[in-house]
């Protein structure tokens, strides 16, 4: 790895959009997202982060990118991503947006009961797609059930070097909290499990372990 290490990761939830005034989202806080950038920029590392909407404060020396959609989200890592040495995707992408975005706000009384919706860009998938050489390349995954098993078909189908497993199916941990209890999976078949602890812990282990 080269001494000054570029690294790229991105955070909080996408918003996509059914007018100007509804969205589909889902509760992400970008701590943990946030929390790695913190980690990784103390490292002296140069950081852009790609985040959507959320309620933290800019981390101080690191090259902030705002975006709200997938597809927003998607051509700020891409831009990005080609002078990375590492690539963390711990955003919570919306997996779908609606076909049609009304202009106007559509009024309840002509709302439909039924919306159509559209897969995003699945934007690891893509960055497994266009890897560098030596580039690291990390991904999550959130998971309620069967957990070691989909996390492992992750790291496999998106070309991932690490895949960082969180049990969101507890209250407390993961999704929109302090705390996160993850497990990690490498490509080479490592697989190392870090204990219950503030997403300010879990970033430095993930970082050390990433980058050893
Ligand atoms: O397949 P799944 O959505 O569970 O994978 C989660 C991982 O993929 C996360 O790292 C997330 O940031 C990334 N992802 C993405 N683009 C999407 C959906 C998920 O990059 N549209």
């Amino acid at each position: 790895m080269p001494n000054q290490l570029n690294i790229l990761i991105s955070a909080g939830p996408t918003r996509e959009w059914i007018d100007p005034v509804r969205f589909i989202s889902n509760p992400s806080s970008g701590r943990m997202g946030y929390a790695l950038a913190t980690n990784a920029q103390k490292r002296n590392y140069s950081v852009t982060l790609v985040s959507g909407p959320v309620h933290l404060q800019e981390p101080k020396g690191v090259h902030l990118k705002q975006v709200e959609t997938a597809e927003q989200m998607g051509k700020a890592i891409f831009e990005n991503a080609k002078h990375a040495d590492i690539v963390i995707m711990c955003a919570a992408v919306c997996d779908h947006r609606p076909l049609e975005q009304w202009v106007q706000k559509k009024k309840k009384e002509v709302f439909p009961n039924e919306i159509k919706l559209v897969p995003t860009i699945d934007i690891l998938q893509e960055l497994g797609i266009r890897k560098k050489e030596n580039q690291v390349l990390v991904g999550f995954a959130a998971e309620t059930e069967n957990f070691e098993e989909n996390a492992k078909i992750k790291l496999k189908k998106k070309n991932l070097d690490w895949i960082a497993l969180n049990d969101v199916s507890q209250e407390g941990i993961g999704f929109n909290a302090d705390y996160n209890q993850i497990t990690m999976l490498s490509s080479e078949g490592k697989k190392v499990k870090f204990e219950y602890s503030a997403k300010e812990v879990i970033a430095n282990k993930m970082l050390d372990l990433i980058i050893k």
